[in-house]
């Protein structure tokens, strides 16, 4: 936890991106909120396509938004996903949005899931641990 992230307004921020979730196939939708260090928040949803792979994830959304903004310094993301009938809540992030993260993110870099009234909050070195990275090469 780091005191001086507003968690709950990141959150509120992923449930409004996950509101544009375009996920007609799995009709699983979900949103993101990335913190930049600077103050601002990139959204993301998710995009489906109907040859499946070129799927993007909400988070790989947003941080593809940031980055191609000139932001590469990130200090948390929200994450909110569930099935579109239902409210949006804890969704871990896949193995491939976890290795995005940790190209431009240090190991304390905070990922928050659940929703608005109740989230828990992870380091990316917990949910990525022995990552591959830029300083292995
Ligand atoms: N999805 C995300 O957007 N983020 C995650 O962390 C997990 C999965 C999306 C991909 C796909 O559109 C749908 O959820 C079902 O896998």
């Amino acid at each position: 936890m780091n005191n001086m992230i507003d968690y709950k307004s990141l959150m509120v921020q992923a449930q409004e991106a996950r509101k544009k979730s375009y996920s007609p196939y799995s009709h699983f939708c979900v949103g993101a909120a990335l913190l930049t260090k600077s103050g601002k928040v990139y959204t993301g949803c998710n995009i489906e396509n109907a040859a499946f792979t070129p799927t993007n994830c909400a988070e790989r959304t947003a941080i593809f938004k940031a980055v191609s903004e000139g932001e590469r310094e990130f200090e948390a993301i929200a994450i909110v996903g569930g099935k579109e009938t239902q409210e949006g809540g804890f969704c871990a992030p896949c193995g491939v949005c976890r290795q995005v993260i940790a190209e431009f993110c240090e190991k304390d870099f905070q990922i928050v899931l659940g929703n608005e009234n109740k989230y828990k909050v992870y380091t990316l070195d917990t949910l990525l641990p022995f990552s591959f990275t830029k300083s292995n090469l």
